[in-house]
């Protein structure tokens, strides 16, 4: 076990957030469903920007990002991406130039994260209503249009879920095992979003190295369990490829992919989704929001209500507090 986590501290990272986040119980919803545990990790409260997991992410992207000796950060999404405006923040804080290329539209009421954009200047590219494909094409330009000009830019790939990306959580497992340890608090479940499957990558392969001290449930926000099942796989790889550390596991034997709970897919509410962003701020005072957070909160607590979970249980909120304020 020594040896595995010296070669996970082995790889690099820059220190951009505020580390480790709090670990604390929601007792309403412990009192609602009559349970006893129920924790969240407070990774909305990253330190830097409107917080989130992608700080984690760009800790180690970025270190990837100096030792390529770059010096422009070009990151791309959708209208009201977090990761956009996150990587924006933490590029002002690591003095990188940023480049933010957005396929949509930039809309005449600017709001959520567009607004924070505004609020530190960053320098965006609206390319209109285009496929994620050419949105690519307009970054790969874009970057060979910039090293003919002298620049060494660098591209945050596939929304950060990348192997270096989710280094990021293979750190936070072990910072969990840490909290654990320190608290006295004998956490047996983690709950946390899958989408591009990088948090989820992260956790799981973590996880397994540290001995599966944790039941690891990744309810899928976006694609059906086969999906997200190979979208994970592949960044596994690409850890793999950055710790030497092999991943001999079966993914169905050290976590539980959940897709009951995604509804229509990404960005798309459920009717139990679009109530627990009221009901879980209402009861705790924590703001969660419609695209991650809300559908692993509704999984969590629908399985604690069936009995499918057991011990002391942990939601890793993940922020997308920016994006919040431009889904009303
Ligand atoms: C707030 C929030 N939570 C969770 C995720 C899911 O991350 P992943 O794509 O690594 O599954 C994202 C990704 O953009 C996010 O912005």
């Amino acid at each position: 076990m020594k040896d595995i986590r010296a070669k996970l501290n082995s790889v690099k990272k820059v220190s951009i957030g505020c580390f480790p986040t709090p670990v604390h119980r929601i007792t309403n919803f412990e009192k609602e469903l009559n349970y006893k545990k129920i924790y969240i990790k407070r990774d909305d409260l990253t330190g830097v920007g409107p917080g989130g997991n992608k700080i984690r992410c760009l800790e180690y992207i970025f270190q990837e990002a100096l030792d390529k000796k770059a010096d422009t950060i070009l990151v791309s999404g959708p209208v009201q991406s977090n990761l956009c405006t996150i990587a924006a923040c933490a590029c002002r804080k690591m003095n990188f130039d940023c480049i933010s290329i957005f396929n949509g539209d930039k809309p005449e009421d600017i709001k959520g994260n567009m607004l924070l954009d505004e609020l530190i200047s960053s320098d965006a590219h609206y390319i209109g209503k285009v496929t994620e494909e050419d949105r690519s094409k307009y970054v790969d330009e874009l970057n060979m249009k910039l090293k003919n000009e002298g620049k060494n830019p660098y591209i945050i790939k596939n929304g950060a879920s990348t192997g270096y990306g989710a280094m990021g959580y293979v750190n936070a497992i072990i910072e969990l095992q840490q909290q654990c340890w320190d608290l006295n608090i004998g956490i047996k479940e983690i709950f946390a979003p899958g989408a591009n499957g990088g948090v989820a990558a992260g956790l799981i392969y973590g996880n397994a190295l540290l001995g599966s001290p944790f039941k690891i449930n990744i309810i899928s926000v976006e694609y059906e369990n086969k999906i997200l099942n190979e979208n994970i796989m592949e960044i596994i790889k690409e850890i793999e490829a950055i710790t030497d550390i092999p991943f001999n596991y079966n993914l169905k034997n050290v976590c539980n992919l959940v897709d009951d709970y995604r509804g229509m897919g990404w960005g798309l509410n459920t009717d139990e989704s679009k109530e627990m962003v009221f009901d879980f701020p209402k009861k705790e005072g924590v703001f969660i929001e419609n695209i991650y957070t809300s559908k692993v909160l509704v999984g969590m607590f629908d399985l604690i209500k069936k009995s499918k979970v057991n011990g002391s249980v942990c939601f890793i909120h993940t922020g997308g507090f920016g994006s919040l304020f431009g889904q009303f």
